[in-house]
């Protein structure tokens, strides 16, 4: 079916919305002709998975959001890189993402959100305790701390506030980008552009120093070994090696972008994805009661560590019903066919543009009855299993999200955490915000939670 510039504009009013209409009316994938591209959106989690994994060779990212993440984040990150340099590039990160890496950095977890949650609890500027607070803005903070410290090991002179507000700006600038006709440059005498390129450049310098520190620093104190846990991510990056060409490490340019897309991808949708959980159980104080009685018997008033993630089965569940109802990375997934290949009963044509919305596909009652409740029921060990890709927050295949097991592993420290000293509860008469969709997909008004000290 041919569509034209009002289908791009109803896109860009409402992104899902407009796409819940063709998800309807074409339950499995749709094809269609805007203006001058062939599209097919899949909604089928077979289509996704035959399209993601089964021929992950014959597609590659959209060039166009491609474009616009390496005006953010880079030409050399490995968001952005295809082919043998991806390769290459992914094979030397996973080892900073691997679940030990990952054990170790649950110090950071635990230390950026038991300050923020004192700062909470204790600083007399602060709302008081029966004001709600704005979710988002309390999670940002946690994640952004964690972020910093995983990457550099520590955030001494970190303006992490101004690291937040420049990452904010390069988002909302690379989402309006996406549904402009033309690109517009970084030179463009635009305000929204000229914000994204000015917090580019203090972000690139923030790295660069943060780089010449550690290599300085590399040089008076005695190397980690390569595979030293208790490190961070930026020493990992300066000493991968790739076991295939143990001679060969990530390039300087290589490994400043990659500290930029961590920066970048690994703060925003965790910030996002908390912030709809406590809404969430704010909202459901019978989830809420279950979670606080599992979080308390095992935390037993301790901190939380990365074994306890196993002996929260009910936390987990909440986290992970949470991601089905709102996925935090809404725009990631947009293909471009790279070779000819099939897709349901379709061959597309190298060039075809192919969409993938968890958003829609995780809220399809064929695979989730009552697909719009929160359940968490759903995610239990022994509940009925769901068809393989339907619950796809993380994406799937190759390319799927590198933090993944950081992400949860971060979800859960934190949401065990604000469980354990707070009761969570939505204020009355308070309406539920509407998502929407930006790079990340965020509540459209603040999210208020009451938090009384428990
Ligand atoms: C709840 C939090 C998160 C969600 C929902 C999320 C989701 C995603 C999704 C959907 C993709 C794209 C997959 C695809 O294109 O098929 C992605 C890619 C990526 N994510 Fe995440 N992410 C999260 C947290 C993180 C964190 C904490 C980090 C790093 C510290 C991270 C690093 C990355 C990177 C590097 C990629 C690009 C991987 C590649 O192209 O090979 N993400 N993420």
């Amino acid at each position: 079916m041919p569509w034209g510039l009002s289908f791009l504009r109803a896109m860009r009013r409402d992104y899902l919305g407009t796409l819940a209409k063709v998800h309807a009316q074409c339950p499995d994938a749709a094809r269609m002709q805007v203006l001058w591209r062939r599209s097919v959106h899949v909604f089928h989690p077979d289509m996704v998975r035959e399209l993601l994994v089964e021929q992950a060779d014959k597609v590659q990212r959209w060039e166009r959001v491609t474009t616009i993440f390496a005006m953010g984040t880079g030409q050399e990150g490995v968001l952005v890189t295809e082919g043998a340099q991806w390769q290459r590039q992914r094979r030397l990160l996973q080892a900073g993402f691997g679940p030990k890496r990952v054990s170790a950095y649950t110090r950071h977890m635990v230390y950026a959100c038991d300050s923020a949650l004192r700062a909470l609890d204790t600083s007399p500027h602060n709302t008081p305790h029966d004001t709600p607070h704005d979710m988002h803005a309390l999670m940002t903070r946690v994640t952004m701390d964690v972020i910093v410290r995983a990457l550099f090991g520590h955030a001494r002179q970190i303006d992490t506030a101004r690291v937040s507000h420049a990452i904010h700006a390069l988002s909302t600038e690379g989402y309006a980008q996406v549904f402009r006709p033309w690109l517009l440059p970084a030179w463009f005498p635009w305000p929204s552009v000229q914000r994204a390129r000015r917090a580019k450049g203090w972000l690139d310098q923030l790295i660069a120093g943060q780089i010449a520190h550690k290599r300085a620093e590399a040089q008076t104190t005695p190397a980690h070994a390569p595979d030293n846990e208790a490190g961070d991510l930026l020493t990992m990056l300066l000493q991968a090696r790739d076991p295939e060409q143990p001679e060969q490490g990530l390039s300087p340019q290589e490994v400043h972008d990659q500290t930029m897309v961590m920066f970048q991808a690994g703060h925003e949708t965790s910030a996002t994805a908390l912030t709809w959980w406590a809404g969430l159980v704010a909202r459901h104080p019978e989830v809420a009661q279950r979670l606080h009685h599992e979080v308390d018997s095992v935390l037993q008033g301790a901190m939380p560590h990365a074994d306890c993630t196993q002996r929260m089965p009910w936390l987990m569940a909440s986290l992970k019903e949470s991601l089905r109802l709102y996925p935090a990375a809404a725009i990631l997934m947009t293909r471009c066919s790279a070779h000819d290949l099939h897709c349901g009963p379709w061959q597309l044509a190298a060039g075809d543009l192919i969409t993938i919305t968890p958003a829609l596909i995780q809220r399809d009652a064929r695979w989730f009855p009552e697909p719009d409740q929160f359940k968490p029921e759903r995610f239990l060990p022994g509940a009925p299993e769901t068809p393989r890709g339907a619950w796809m927050p993380f994406g799937s295949g190759p390319r799927v999200c590198l933090g993944q097991h950081f992400a949860m592993m971060e979800m859960a420290i934190v949401s065990a955490m604000l469980l354990q000293r707070f009761a969570l509860e939505w204020p009355q008469g308070h309406a539920w915000p509407e998502g929407e969709v930006s790079i990340t997909l965020r509540p459209a008004t603040p999210m208020l939670v009451r938090l009384t000290p428990r």
